[in-house]
């Protein structure tokens, strides 16, 4: 069996997602466990060179995967040595760099969202269709064994009908006044890319649109509800981004999402984000690893009396769903399948292409959110 090296330019290894996530729980953790296994045997050892600005943050992270870095883009862009381009770096900068990366002859695969713009995320999910090369953006919602769960309960007809869905992601985002924020400052200037409605409705296009059924109209409030933050060198900014969306999305079939994106709540549920499926049959509801299930024959009749203290413990009408499985970080297992993409003929279904759709809903809930209107989806895709 031969061992084949896939060269990888890895831009934004300095960030949050780009260390922890790609290099170091994907990249670096297939390397350790010997690469990945193709249909014929083969293994792909991925090999790559970390590209950023800062050198000495740089020269550190390569210190602790033994990897080469360079702060030279032309050069690694360039590079006949590395087939695929990544990109995990700030948004704002993505779309020329895939676009220079394609030029180049460069396979791609990047972070969500694939541009700032939908106008830039068609434009260069265009030059990658033009040009032939392979090119998929991270989904990694769908990895989580959760949804996995929700997924395979979907395709068992377990909700009969499904009527609605609800989604509640969120939790609290410190200011950063006193004691460092726990998100990136970007994520609250709109000048740099940030904002919830952006960041999220990347993620709940490709959720609702393979999990339920395509999207097909939004209406969204956003609100800037916290106003002043505190960046990580200390100094006071003026935070303009919206950092709450509360949106309500009609999916094909008459199905009604409500979903609820927020960096100002506190978490009074059993999870960080929570994803219920309501049924004609029966519904459901996942966290980020569990899933509880309720049939229609298990379904009680709740009695309103609000003269006695409620006796009912609602969340224990619940029964757990635990198919057998194993569920490997998200990140790293969408590496693992784009990673056989590009050797075997096996079908990849996270595009670019896909990833303007996401782009297209957050765009969508803005308008909606600037004008009080619902707005529609191009029922042609972007
Ligand atoms: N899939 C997910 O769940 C998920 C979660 C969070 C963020 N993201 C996406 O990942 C990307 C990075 O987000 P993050 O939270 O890791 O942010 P971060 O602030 O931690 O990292 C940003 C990275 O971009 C680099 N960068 C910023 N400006 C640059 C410039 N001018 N030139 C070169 N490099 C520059 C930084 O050095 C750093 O490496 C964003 O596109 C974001 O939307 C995805």
């Amino acid at each position: 069996m031969a061992t084949h090296r896939l060269g990888i330019v890895m831009h934004g290894v300095t960030g949050r997602m780009g260390l922890n996530q790609h290099l170091r729980r994907s990249i670096a953790a297939l390397r350790a466990d010997g690469g990945v296994v193709l249909g014929n045997g083969d293994r792909v050892m991925p090999d790559p060179l970390l590209l950023g600005r800062d050198e000495s943050k740089l020269a550190a992270i390569g210190a602790e995967t033994g990897d080469a870095y360079t702060t030279d883009y032309d050069a690694a862009i360039g590079s006949s040595e590395h087939a695929l381009f990544f990109d995990a770096a700030t948004t704002l900068m993505r779309p020329d760099l895939l676009a220079r990366a394609i030029a180049a002859g460069k396979h791609l695969y990047c972070e969500k969202p694939v541009a700032a713009s939908l106008a830039d995320a068609r434009m260069v999910a265009a030059q990658a269709e033009r040009a032939g090369v392979k090119a998929g953006v991270v989904m990694d919602k769908l990895f989580l064994p959760g949804l996995i769960k929700l997924a395979a309960l979907v395709s068992e007809g377990f909700f009969g009908r499904i009527l609605s869905v609800r989604i509640d992601f969120g939790y609290w985002v410190f200011t950063g006044e006193g004691a460092p924020s726990n998100r990136p400052s970007w994520n609250y200037r709109k000048r740099d890319g940030g904002g919830i409605i952006f960041d999220m409705m990347a993620h709940w296009r490709y959720v609702l649109d393979r999990l339920v059924a395509p999207i097909r109209s939004v209406v969204c409030l956003g609100a800037t509800h916290v106003q002043e933050r505190w960046d990580e060198a200390g100094a006071r900014y003026a935070a303009d981004a919206d950092d709450a969306a509360y949106a309500l999305l009609q999916l094909d079939g008459g199905i009604v999402a409500q979903v609820n994106s927020s960096w100002c709540t506190r978490v009074n549920r059993d999870d960080l984000a929570i994803f219920q499926i309501d049924g004609t049959e029966g519904s459901a509801v996942a966290g980020l690893t569990w899933c509880r299930t309720q049939s229609l024959v298990d379904t009680p009749r709740p009695v309103w009396n609000p003269d006695e203290p409620q006796a009912a413990v609602f969340r224990d009408q619940w029964t757990p769903y635990d198919p057998d499985g194993t569920y490997p970080n998200g990140f790293r297992a969408q590496w693992e399948q784009f990673i056989r993409h590009l050797y075997d003929a096996v079908p990849w279904p996270y595009t670019l292409r896909e990833g303007v759709k996401g782009v297209e809903l957050a765009e969508a809930a803005l308008e909606s959110s600037r004008r009080r209107a619902w707005v529609d989806l191009d029922r042609n895709g972007p």
